[in-house]
């Protein structure tokens, strides 16, 4: 923290004990000017109106409302003051409430000084950054709004118009040929009904882009990372789909392009798992990808859904250039050339890789990808090829346009 910039805190809190260790910790921290020690919630709205506190440390169990149902509203109504709910229950469900709440951390009351320090700096930090740039609306351009995390990963959305056609088996190659020694990659299921990327990985997803999006403007990299899953064989970072699906969407694609592009600050490599269904979801991982690898499969019906796609994605004024046609269980017999395939869409084929039911069964079985169970396999060497491909044409597409849907155009 600046040795200038003075921290504001205002604590709600009505145990005693608790108002005894916090005034004495808060004495220990550099530069904090204590407003106040208040005991109810409603007093204290009065004081933040008046006071807009950087910091609040609210007690969990007030006596006119849950401090996690209080916090909600002071991140509604003052953005820029940072909560810190304070309670004994640390259980799981409590916590995830609080965070999605928009608490920034949470306390017990016994807190050591180093975690209580802690805390209050991150948080002070969190309100000096949301002064300067909060706004409801964050956009690509408007980078000063989103936290400079010294990384920034190209995105790459695997999409098929046609169910089935391959898009998550070739999402999960994909970001496994995608990694060296140096990169941290990010595979994200963006396939809000019946994803199964964590499944494929032999990993059980806990949290998912439904706990990020409803705090989407106030997102810390430990809560994102939070809901990573490590896959400690391959070092991939997993967000998982959500576990039950997703029927009504409460969500905005503006809300989860958010996330996700707050998302790739903390990632060398995005890769973004869709459904064949278009909702908020896919277009908001359309939006933001730097690549799409467009997947399709030789079927009529498949080439007919992939028509579609390209009329609208034309209509929308979209250059093909950021389309990667990739035919997925490719069989040289079929009367369905790649050459009539390319003619159909008037869009060339990148490149086709062999159907070969047995090993992708396999591997799906046993939840480890080809790229790891059987790297020699012809489907690996293939996703291999596009990885290869891919991290040529990432560099040429950086002025593209977009969909723009849910971010503002230049
Ligand atoms: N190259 C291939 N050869 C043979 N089978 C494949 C190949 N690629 C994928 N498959 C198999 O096809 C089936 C569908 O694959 P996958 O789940 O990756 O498709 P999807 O497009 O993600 O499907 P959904 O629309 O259900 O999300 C799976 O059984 C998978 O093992
Ligand atoms: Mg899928």
């Amino acid at each position: 923290m600046s040795p200038q910039r003075v921290t504001r805190v205002l604590v709600v809190e009505n145990n005693i004990q608790a108002v005894k260790t916090f005034r004495k910790l808060l004495s220990l921290i550099e530069n904090i000017e204590v407003i106040d020690f208040i005991t109810t919630a409603q007093e204290a709205l009065e004081m933040v109106s008046e006071t807009k506190p950087d910091v609040m440390l609210v007690e969990e169990h007030l006596p006119d409302i849950d401090g996690i149902s209080f916090t909600e509203i002071i991140r509604r109504d003052y953005p820029a003051t940072q909560v810190i709910i304070v309670s004994q229950d640390k259980h799981y469900d409590t916590v995830l409430r609080a965070l999605r709440n928009g608490a920034s951390d949470f306390l017990a009351h016994d807190v050591s000084i180093g975690e209580f320090r802690e805390a209050i700096l991150r948080a002070s930090e969190l309100a000096a950054r949301e002064r300067v740039s909060y706004s409801p609306y964050a956009t690509v351009e408007n980078r000063s709004e989103l936290p400079e995390l010294g990384m920034r990963a190209d995105v790459i959305t695997v999409y098929s118009p046609r169910g089935g056609s391959g898009t998550t088996t070739i999402a999960n190659n994909l970001a496994l040929a995608l990694r060296d020694n140096e990169s941290q990659i990010a595979l994200i299921d963006a396939c809000l009904q019946y994803g199964d990327v964590d499944i494929l990985f032999n990993e059980l997803g806990r949290l998912s882009l439904m706990d990020l999006t409803p705090i989407a403007y106030d997102l810390d990299p430990k809560v994102v990372k939070e809901c990573m899953i490590l896959h400690r064989s391959s070092g991939l970072y997993l967000l998982a789909a959500p576990k039950h699906p997703v029927i009504s969407e409460a969500l905005s694609g503006e809300q989860i392009c958010r996330v996700l592009e707050y998302t790739r600050n903390l990632y060398n490599h995005m890769v973004i798992n869709t459904s064949s269904y278009i909702n908020e979801s896919t277009l908001a991982a359309l939006d933001l990808a730097d690549l799409i690898v467009l997947v399709g499969t030789q079927e009529i019906a498949c080439i007919k859904s992939l028509r579609s796609f390209l009329e609208v994605w034309d209509s929308l004024g979209m250059k093909r250039d950021r389309l990667m046609l990739v035919i997925n269980k490719y069989r040289a017999e079929s009367p369905l050339t790649t050459k009539k395939i390319s003619e159909t869409l008037n869009h060339p084929v990148e490149l086709f890789i062999p159907e070969d039911q047995e090993s992708a069964l396999r591997a799906a079985n046993l939840g480890n990808p080809l790229m790891i169970s059987n790297p020699n396999a012809d489907i690996s060497q293939a996703i291999a090829e596009l990885a290869d491909r891919v991290k040529k044409k990432l560099p040429t597409l950086q002025s593209e346009q977009r969909f723009r849907l849910f971010m503002k155009a230049q």
